[in-house]
């Protein structure tokens, strides 16, 4: 079969990597791909925005399934429109990546359907907005609605915060349209989780846990970014907290969709905080995360491949999705001056010189007749893997310690909050 991903990150490059293993697949593309992506498949340099294209494209090559990395395209209908096409394709309806795409019409739903959520406010009016926050108080969370690429979400420990927060998304419009409108939530105290599941209508099957590391720096310090590093599974999460945050959050949020008309299909992304109350959900995303695909896909022992098809014809509760029982750690390599404006355009080295049970996942890079050089603020992701968390975490830096770019820079405490655990 003939496979087309489109994206090109790290997640895309992971997608691919693992289809790539799949006895199904015999070709894969990849649009617009990156420097890894194009050492396993074609990459095909069109913008992840031109829907015509890509239908297109899918059509005169006979592409037999097509899978979504990035939540953009999704927000933007590609889903709708190649199955308007007849084409086969993985990812949710524009409507239903609505549960990413808007933070009020997933509060909302939350609220209507009783999933554990941060109690929240929205508000289009500054002075409305304003007038709240400061009765609610600090700590408090301002969250812009729309995509704002991970970095929308201020955690304010003080009021000041709170306040240039509010200014700045919805007088100044730093994310513009997606700051018109803000959510103003009750601040989660406790532990993040994600839990990523293959979703098909009321059918679930959730993968293994992971945890994302959004601050830039060591010790969850500085700015929010897209993520800086993953590790998975989760080990001091139980089975019974998994499978309560899976009864009580997961099955409910697809079957609500299946209720109101826009059923899921596709990769179901639950960002969670483990409060003293029990699991909360701080978010809820159309796709997979990303660096949280790049230690996920590698421990999964089933066939890809075989289950987008299978959630594509709505038989994923047919399928037995399998795991390894190892860990994965991925430390994001991240160019200087991420998240704000970054270097690009310089040589990355070392990416020949293979680490035993490590891969390096491209997210922005480009190949170039000089080799492979920077092209994103996130640019590499480099996974270990290892039977304990422990080994997982030295296989990775080990890999990290064998690329070089000029101004690299990446978090030195990847997984030590669960390491600390055990
Ligand atoms: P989001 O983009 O909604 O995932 O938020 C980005 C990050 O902000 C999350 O990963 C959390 O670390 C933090 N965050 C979001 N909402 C809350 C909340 N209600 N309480 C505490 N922290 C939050
Ligand atoms: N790593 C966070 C995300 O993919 O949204």
């Amino acid at each position: 079969m003939k496979v087309l991903v489109i994206g090109g990150g790290g997640r895309e490059h992971a997608i691919v990597w693992k289809l790539s293993q799949s006895s199904k697949v015999d070709k894969i593309y990849c649009a617009p791909g990156n420097g890894g992506t194009a050492e396993i498949a074609q990459n095909v340099p069109i913008p992840v925005h031109d829907q015509a294209a890509l239908v297109q494209f899918a059509k005169e090559e006979g592409i037999d399934m097509t899978v979504v990395g990035p939540e953009d395209p999704l927000l933007a209908g590609i889903v709708d429109v190649f199955t308007k096409s007849g084409l086969a394709i993985f990812g949710p309806t524009s409507q239903a990546a609505q549960i990413e795409g808007s933070k009020s019409f997933a509060k909302d739903l939350m609220k209507r359907y009783n999933i554990p959520t941060a109690a929240y406010e929205t508000f289009t009016d500054y002075s409305a907005a304003l007038a709240y926050v400061r009765q609610q108080g600090a700590p408090i969370v301002i969250k812009a609605d729309g995509l704002a690429a991970g970095k929308g979400v201020v955690v304010a420990e003080t009021l000041e915060e709170a306040e240039l927060a509010l200014m700045q998304m919805m007088q100044d419009e730093i994310f513009g349209q997606a700051g018109a409108r803000v959510v103003v939530e009750e601040c989660l105290r406790g532990e993040e989780l994600t839990l990523l599941a293959f979703v098909d209508g009321e059918t679930v099957k959730p993968m293994i846990t992971s945890q994302d590391h959004k601050a830039a720096y060591d010790g969850d310090k500085g700015p929010n970014t897209g993520g800086m590093g993953t590790y998975a599974p989760v080990p001091h999460m139980s089975t019974m907290l998994v499978d309560q945050v899976v009864e009580t959050i997961v099955k409910p949020m697809a079957k609500a969709m299946v209720k109101e008309g826009y059923p899921f299909t596709g990769v179901l992304y639950t960002g969670l905080m483990i409060t003293a109350e029990g699991p909360k959900v701080i978010e809820f995303n159309a796709r997979f995360g990303d660096p949280e695909t790049q230690v996920v896909l590698p421990l999964l022992q089933s066939d890809l491949a075989e289950i987008f098809l299978a959630a594509i014809n709505g038989t994923l509760a047919d399928i037995d999705v399998k795991w390894s029982d190892g860990s994965a750690v991925c430390v994001v390599m991240a160019a200087e001056g991420y998240p704000a404006g970054y270097r690009k355009g310089d040589l990355i080295e070392g990416l020949n010189t293979p680490v035993a049970d490590s891969v390096v996942f491209h997210a922005g890079t480009k190949l170039t007749d000089a080799g492979v050089v920077t092209n994103g603020g996130r640019v590499l992701g480099v996974t270990g893997f290892a039977p304990t968390l422990a080994e997982a975490k030295q296989t990775a830096y080990r890999g990290v310690e064998a690329i070089r770019f000029n101004g690299a820079f990446c978090r030195k405490d990847i997984a030590d909050k669960a390491l600390r655990h055990m």
